[in-house]
Parts: C-alpha cells; structure tokens; sequence
C-alpha cells in the first residue's frame, strides 16, 4: 500500500494506516522518553497492549476518562503536573491513544510543555481517524463553548491500527460515518458511490473496507489540510454539515446526540437549505437524504427549534454579524453562502424532523 503522508510549512506528517501495533511500538521505542495518555476505556479493553508500552524504555502512562467535561483546562493542569513531577522533558515524546476528545486534549498538552513537543497520534476510534487526529487542530472546551480553546500543533506521526475498530460501539462508528458522508459530498462521485455501494459491508465493520474508507478520507482532508492549514479559506469546507449540527448540538445542550449524529443531521438540513435556494438540484438532495438514511439511526429526541435558531443568531453575533454556510452544490462541489434566512433553516428542520432523525420542540 502507498505511504500516506501530508505537508505543512516544511514539516512532512506520516499517517500509517494498518492493522497492527508494531509501528506504535518502533515509534515508542525511538523515543528518549515517552509520555502517554490513554483513553481508561480503550485501556481496559486493551490490557495486554497497555502493559506492553509501560514496559518500553520506562514510558510515563496517564489514563484518561474521555468526556467532554474532562476536555478542560484544569484536565490540562493536570496532566502537565502529572508529567512534570515525573521527569518528562522537552526532548520527550507525547503519544495520544484514544478516540477524538483524548486525542485532542493530550494534543493540546503537547502543545504547550514546556512551549511544545513531539507528539504522536494513536486515533483508536473512526472518528479520531478520519478526521480528529489528522490537521494539528487541538485543544479543550471552556464553560463559554466547545474547543474555544486551542492550537495548531501538529504530529509528528499518526499512526492508525484500524483493527481497534472490532470493539468500537456502533453508535460511535456512526459517529464516524457522518463525517464520512460528508468526505463523500465534498469529494465527487468516486467516494460517493463507494460509499452508497459499501456502507452495509462498513456497518457490519468488513475490516478491509473499513481500512480503505480510512484511507480515502485521509486523503481528503488532507487536500484542505495542505493547502489551508490554519483554516482561514478553504478548509472551512470541512464544517459542511457543522453549521447546524453544532447549532442541534448546542441546542440540547450536548447531551442528546453525538457529534457525528449532529453532523449527520445537519448535512441533510443544509443539503435542504441548498436546494431550496435552487444550489442544489433535487436529484443530488435525494442520493444525499438516501445514504444518510441508511446511516442514521431514526430518533425521536426533541430539539427547541427556538434554541437551534438561538444559536445560529448567536453564531452571526460572535462572527461579524454573518452566519457562513458551507451549502452542497452537487456531490463534489460546495458553495460558502451566508445568506441563509430564519425560513430556509426552519424549513429544512422541519423536514429533518418529518423524517424521522428527530423531533421539534
Ligand atoms: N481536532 C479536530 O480537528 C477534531 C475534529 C473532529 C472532532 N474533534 C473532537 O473529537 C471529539 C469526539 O471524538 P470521538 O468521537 O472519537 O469521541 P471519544 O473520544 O469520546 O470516543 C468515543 C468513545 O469510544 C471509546 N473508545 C475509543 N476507542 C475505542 C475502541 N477502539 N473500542 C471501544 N471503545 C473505544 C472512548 O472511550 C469513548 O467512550 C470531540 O471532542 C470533537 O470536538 C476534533
Ligand atoms: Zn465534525
């Protein structure tokens, strides 16, 4: 298989896609000293793994609760002092082995000791693989919003065991899956059609198809990655399907649907909102409606159609008055609009509704 790597400034970031540990041991290895934060679930499923890194070259291991509580500042503080006190030094090596909260967090702490170190990705969820761990965005939540706090700091290596997926629950390989969807919008027919051929054979977690859709949305994020890095033009395509599954997320106070879910239910209000604004042509909304369909579980939880309106208002105030949409203009084309009305998303989530992917309060 083809070494797959991407570029930022002059640095070189390998991505080792496989199905096995040797990689994360030769890396672990290499290191003067390794620090690492693991995520406490995967670590209790993975026992025999654990063991193996804490007898390498005297590694410092920190286990990891991953919640969005836990994604803080004061987890930050810990870790540091938990490092520090241990002896772990600037030429040290951070290894983050966990799903997208833990990666992001221990990213974060990479970040910032002493200034910043090395670190490596181990992404252990689909999530984490397709999308978290690859670009250098890390950081934690404050009690203002998710992620407002953060850095661009980016791996030295990510280094993805796809074989961690066989336990992964399948309500967080949906997770997954709704960023895959919108890989395939964002990308063309290709992907579109392999994942509209293979999305029963990736529910079912078919090893090799897993590997290979990791793959491909590797290789399209990191088309905005390289040529964007610190996200101030084009890599702002990614948030397709973000603008209101953040807001269906923040509206239910980030307890109702996971973010995949979110993303899910906002690529089809947003395809909605597309097509209403005559962007997209109702062929393109129906293959869209149709893999999210077979993707997303059908839900009855209700969202305050008020508060999701509140926090797109919110959105406008806190980003110079205008809310940007990132709207499909085709399977393989996006639009960034930013003149969506009240009605166009009240439509739109009227219809996610009527279609079953939640209800309207
Ligand atoms: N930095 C970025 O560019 C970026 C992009 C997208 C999302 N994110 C962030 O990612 C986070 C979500 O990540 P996530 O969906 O991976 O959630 P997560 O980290 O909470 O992991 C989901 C669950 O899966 C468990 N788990 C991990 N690996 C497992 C395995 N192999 N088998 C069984 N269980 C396993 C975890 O313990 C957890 O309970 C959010 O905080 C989001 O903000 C960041
Ligand atoms: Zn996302």
């Amino acid at each position: 298989m083809k070494p797959l790597s991407y570029r930022v400034n002059s640095s070189r970031i390998p991505v080792l896609i496989g199905d096995s540990d040797s990689p994360l041991f030769a890396e672990l290895r290499s290191a003067q000293k390794a620090a690492v934060v693991i995520d406490s679930r995967f670590a209790s499923i993975y026992r025999d793994l654990v063991d193996g890194i804490k007898n390498v070259n005297g590694a410092v291991v920190a286990d990891f609760h991953p919640s969005e509580e836990n994604k803080s500042l004061e987890m930050v503080e810990k870790l540091l002092t938990y490092f520090l006190e241990r002896d772990i030094r600037r030429d040290s090596v951070l290894f983050a082995i966990g799903g997208g909260i833990t990666g992001d967090l221990a990213g974060f702490v990479a970040a910032v000791f002493q200034r910043g170190i090395n670190y490596v990705h181990v992404p252990t969820t689909l999530l984490a693989m397709v999308d978290s761990s690859v670009g250098g965005k890390v950081g934690v939540n404050h009690a203002v919003g998710k992620n407002m706090i953060g850095a661009f700091h980016q791996p030295n290596a990510i280094i993805m065991n796809t074989s961690f997926l066989g336990t992964l629950p399948k309500e967080e390989l949906i997770c997954g899956l709704g960023e895959i969807v919108k890989y395939a919008v964002l990308n063309g027919d290709t992907f579109f059609d392999f994942l509209e051929k293979n999305y029963v054979r990736l529910l079912n977690k078919d090893r090799k198809l897993l590997q290979r859709i990791v793959r491909m949305s590797v290789e399209t994020k990191k088309r905005y990655v390289e040529k964007d890095a610190r996200e101030a033009g084009v890599r702002a395509h990614l948030n397709l399907g973000h603008t209101v599954g953040h807001a269906v997320e923040a509206a239910t106070n980030y307890s109702k649907f996971k973010h995949g879910e979110a993303v899910l239910i906002g690529l089809i209000a947003e395809s909605h909102i597309a097509m209403h604004m005559k962007l997209l042509r109702p062929s393109s909304f129906e293959r869209i409606l149709g893999i999210v369909r077979q993707i997303a579980a059908q839900r009855n939880d209700k969202v305050p159609l008020d508060d999701v309106l509140g926090r797109l208002n919110y959105d406008k105030k806190v980003k110079a008055g205008k809310v940007r949409f990132v709207l499909p203009t085709g399977i393989g084309r996006v639009v960034v609009r930013d003149d969506v009305t009240t009605k166009n998303v009240v439509d739109a989530m009227k219809f996610v509704a009527a279609d079953g992917m939640l209800n309207l309060a």
